[in-house]
């Protein structure tokens, strides 16, 4: 079951719920603003107030696919969430964040904490863009970001999250890829990716992806790769 904690500002939710003094599954901390939000390889994430933080915590007894599988069952229920508001053209871009209009609306970044070399508990941080009359983005983030407006109250938003996110990661990971798949952004099209393996730029076409939902993508010579970290730029 979900349960909530709700606060005005922290540092970062993922923070707030690594340190945390219990891991019960789902339980959820919201905050309406961050003064240090992170985002994926050291990046800062942009926290206006009137976005939607949320970190959700994840007892890995209580799931039934690996890591790796975590933050593409955490895209599909932040997607599927949107859609129930009435946002049906959100998009998964690969791996991590959802997009509508060509502009992301949301990251996402799953952290674990490990004890004795082992992973005590998983923390799935997500920051949803919440349009807001008052802000505006810096202006490097401008051409990029994008704001989603939804008629409803934070906690709720984050409550359907938290549970679509519980219900599928009892689900198995070939389940989830099949649905992930088909919410693709890109799929067919040639792009430019940032290959974390190798930390090199490339181009190549987005074919699909695998069961452990790596991106399928083929280089101009027709060669296919499977990348299991990275990002479309
Ligand atoms: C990214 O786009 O690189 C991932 C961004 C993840 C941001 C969320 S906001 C709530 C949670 N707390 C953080 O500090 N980061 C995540």
């Amino acid at each position: 079951m979900v349960s909530i904690i709700k606060l005005d500002t922290v540092d970062s939710t993922n923070r707030f719920a690594k340190q945390y003094n219990e891991k019960k599954h789902l339980l959820t901390i919201v905050a309406d603003t961050q003064t240090g939000g992170r985002g994926r390889v050291g990046r800062e994430f942009y926290s206006y107030n009137g976005g939607l933080y949320m970190s959700v915590i994840i007892d890995p007894s209580e799931i039934n696919v690996p890591f790796h599988i975590v933050t593409p069952a955490a895209a599909l229920a932040v997607r599927n969430t949107l859609v129930e508001y009435g946002v049906i053209q959100a998009k998964i871009k690969w791996v991590n964040d959802i997009y509508l209009d060509g502009k992301k609306i949301c990251g996402i970044l799953t952290e674990a904490k490990s004890e004795d070399n082992k992973i005590d508990r998983i923390v799935v941080g997500i920051g949803i863009n919440l349009f807001s009359e008052n802000t505006r983005f810096p202006e490097e983030l401008q051409v990029k970001a994008g704001y989603v407006k939804i008629d409803a109250n934070k906690e709720s938003v984050a409550q359907k999250i938290a549970e679509k996110l519980g219900d599928y990661l009892k689900k198995t990971k070939e389940k989830i890829a099949e649905e992930y798949g088909r919410e693709l952004l890109y799929l067919g099209q040639r792009v430019t990716l940032t290959d974390y393996s190798e930390n090199t730029q490339i181009a190549a076409k987005v074919l699909g992806i695998n069961e452990d939902c790596f991106l399928k993508i083929e280089f101009d010579d027709k060669t296919v790769k499977y990348l299991s970290s990275g990002e479309i730029v």
